[in-house]
């Protein structure tokens, strides 16, 4: 019998697209990985090596020249997306496009036309939105218990010191695309609105490494927005905090609150002579995990029934508008009106 799983293919082999090439190695459902492209030889053999593969590609151009490849995951750092995303969909090839989708608003509108053309799906990797506590939260919300959202806060303090390309805010856009993109897609979606005006304030705090070459990085931020329906929001972010990964939000309503997110990693909780011990989650790959596969299936399955993948290019290009102005309201010291053309 002919195989007619989708073939998917994994551009860029660090942390992110591993966790996608893994998920796809060991198993979703309807697809399997036929091939991974990555220009560090290093990363290249690691991937190969670990997942079995024979050989990947060094030019990720020539994993998109291969028949067998129906759809790509796009992993790489973001200032590549746009090229790859629009390269992909000349080829045909449906993307999944992990966050945040793009460096500027106009980059989001190429990816957008480049897919909408081709025909092809374009997903975006806002993988809370399939998280269990994200969205039973969400379904509560919907049902009105906390009765009208009026307030969201969401905050995301990350262990790690950031990888060095993400110090280069031309490269990364800094913390607030890399690790808050996820806050500022959480409160577009409990608040069912879009930003209108935003103000936020940063400072490197941790990262010493980075002050000479870097002097713009901030590896701590702050950031306020007001909504189109008068919602507030406000998000918290952090890199190298070392204590734990924590992505906590908090839901105000007008009957009530409501909170998602914990420190403590399980429900296990050890007491001796040194104190009591609650392990707290060590990594967003550990937190998250079962949504990395959630979203990679929802993308599949968009493809066999020829549906509207979400979170799309739209919600993609939103967060990043909120992260270009956050970053300018940071250099500016001054609050930023989003355009009028992207508000709803
Ligand atoms: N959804 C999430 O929670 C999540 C988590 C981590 C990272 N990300 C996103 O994934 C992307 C990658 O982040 P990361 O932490 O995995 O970075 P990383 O530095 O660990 O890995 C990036 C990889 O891309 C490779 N690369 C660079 N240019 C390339 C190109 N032109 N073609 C193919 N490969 C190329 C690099 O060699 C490297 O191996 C970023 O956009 C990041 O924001 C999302």
């Amino acid at each position: 019998m002919p195989d007619t799983s989708i073939g998917v293919g994994v551009i860029g082999l660090g942390r992110a697209g591993m966790i996608h090439a893994r998920h796809l190695q060991r198993g979703v459902s309807g697809a399997r990985l036929v091939g991974v492209a990555d220009p560090t030889p290093e990363a290249l053999a690691r991937a190969c090596g670990e997942l079995g593969l024979p050989g990947g590609h060094a030019d990720y151009r020539s994993l998109l020249a291969d028949p067998q490849v129906d759809a790509v995951i796009v992993a790489t750092p973001t200032a590549y997306h746009r090229e790859i995303t629009v390269a992909a969909a000349a080829a045909g090839k449906h993307v999944f496009c992990e966050k945040p989708m793009a460096m500027t608003a106009p980059e989001c509108d190429e990816m957008i036309a480049a897919t909408r053309g081709a025909g092809v799906k374009l997903q975006i990797g806002f993988m809370r939105r399939f998280d269990r506590s994200f969205v039973q939260a969400k379904e509560r919300v919907d049902r009105g218990e906390i009765g009208q959202v009026v307030q969201v806060k969401s905050l995301t303090h990350g262990p790690s010191t950031p990888q060095r390309w993400m110090y280069d805010l031309r490269l990364s856009n800094g913390p607030l695309a890399e690790v808050n993109s996820h806050d500022i897609d959480t409160l577009r979606w409990f608040t069912g609105s879009e930003f209108t005006t935003v103000y936020a304030i940063g400072a490197n705090y941790r990262c010493p490494d980075a002050r000479a070459e870097f002097p713009d990085f901030y590896d701590n931020v702050l950031l306020i927005g007001s909504f189109a329906n008068g919602r507030q929001g406000l998000i918290g972010g952090a890199q190298g905090v070392k204590y734990a990964y924590d992505a906590r939000v908090e839901i105000l309503g007008t009957e009530g609150i409501l909170t998602i997110g914990h420190l403590d990693d399980t429900s296990v909780v050890s007491c001796t002579a040194n104190g009591l011990l609650r392990p707290a989650v060590r990594s967003w790959m550990d937190l998250f995990m079962e949504a990395y596969r959630a979203e990679a299936e929802e993308f599949l399955r968009c493809i066999r029934e020829d549906r509207a993948p979400h979170p799309d290019g739209t919600d993609g290009k939103r967060a990043v508008e909120v992260v270009n102005a956050g970053n300018e309201s940071i250099r500016t010291g001054r609050p930023v009106d989003l355009k009028p053309e992207h508000k709803p």
